[in-house]
């Protein structure tokens, strides 16, 4: 793809400014000429969907203070265990290490400051639309459907809900704004085949050893498990470290190759997470960084917490 039609994601919303996942985060990606703007889908309770990264609360939110008896036996409060009324009484804040104490990010907005919400999918998405409507832009979106497999040991169908919300709110086609993404080859494929979803859909790739789901990574990787991908998604999206790695005494960025193996699957190619405050080995600005990925790999877009710097690096 040419450098001018590399898609910028905006990962979380804008969330090198302000909170993942809120919808301050999100207008503030729409104004940042983001094109694509990213969900990531859990269900509470009573079977709604919100916008959170994890599947608990306790990172991004005061649940802890609020709810301090609502845990499970992992210490960990998570958002199936909450009604929609009660996620919503709920401050969010800049995400939190484990020590549920310290900003993971600590030159980002403050931890623990403002009176940010946690939004729902259809909340969000309104917004998306209102602000597409109001400026003549049409920034799409980007939902993450999150654990299925864990929502469906609790009882529910989470990528069905996602898919008829979307339905909903206008989103039926490859033809629309949107890519449907998942970590589960599994969901993907269930996704596109027994759910009949005719969206974009992207496999993101991890490591096995990340534990997100039943998925073999490694066999998805190569040039025969690409192929078999194809018939049923449109794009990949890997981690950072699955296309560059570093070579010689001086740290000189070589590709993995991966990028032109899911292109000759034809495959699009959207890697995660392009961070100004956190750059891997070789690079020493984010627009170095990202003018590499679309000159030399051949991305055709990229998830970003900065979507100002990846727009002003595309040009
Ligand atoms: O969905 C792309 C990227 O967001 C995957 O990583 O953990 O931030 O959802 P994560
Ligand atoms: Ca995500």
């Amino acid at each position: 793809m040419a450098d001018g039609d590399t898609l910028v994601i905006a990962h979380r919303g804008a969330s090198g400014y302000l909170p993942e996942h809120t919808l301050e985060a999100k207008a503030y990606a729409h104004a940042l000429g983001a094109h694509y703007i990213e969900q990531d889908v859990v269900a509470t309770r009573d079977d709604r969907l919100v916008v959170l990264h994890d599947i608990h609360l306790d990172r991004v939110t005061n649940v802890a203070e609020k709810f301090p008896q609502r845990k499970r036996d992992d210490g960990r409060y998570y958002a199936r265990d909450f009604d929609l009324a009660e996620i919503k009484s709920l401050t969010v804040w800049e995400r939190r290490g484990d020590d549920g104490i310290t900003a993971v990010y600590p030159n980002r907005f403050p931890t623990g400051v403002g009176t940010f919400r946690v939004p729902t999918l259809r909340d969000e998405i309104k917004l998306i639309q209102g602000l597409n409507k109001a400026t003549g832009r049409n920034a799409g979106i980007y939902p993450e459907i999150k654990s299925p497999a864990w929502h469906r040991r609790e009882g529910v169908d989470l990528s069905s809900l996602v898919i008829e919300q979307l339905d909903d709110l206008g989103y039926r086609t490859k033809a629309d704004p949107v890519y449907l993404q998942c970590f589960d080859a599994a969901e993907v494929r269930r996704i596109r085949l027994e759910l009949d979803c005719g969206l974009k859909l992207v496999q993101l790739l991890g490591e096995n050893s990340w534990g997100e789901s039943d998925t073999d990574y490694d066999a998805l990787k190569t040039p025969g498990g690409l192929e078999t991908l194809s018939e049923l998604a449109d794009g990949v999206g890997p981690w950072l470290g699955q296309l560059v790695s570093t070579a010689g005494v001086d740290g000189t960025p070589v590709t993995t190759g991966l990028v032109s193996a899911a292109h000759a699957a034809g495959l699009e190619v959207h890697p995660y997470t392009f961070r100004a405050d956190q750059l891997p080995p070789g690079f020493e600005t984010m627009e170095e960084m990202v003018r590499w990925f679309v000159e030399t790999l051949g991305i055709d877009g990229l998830f970003t917490d900065f979507p100002d710097l990846a727009i002003n690096a595309l040009s």
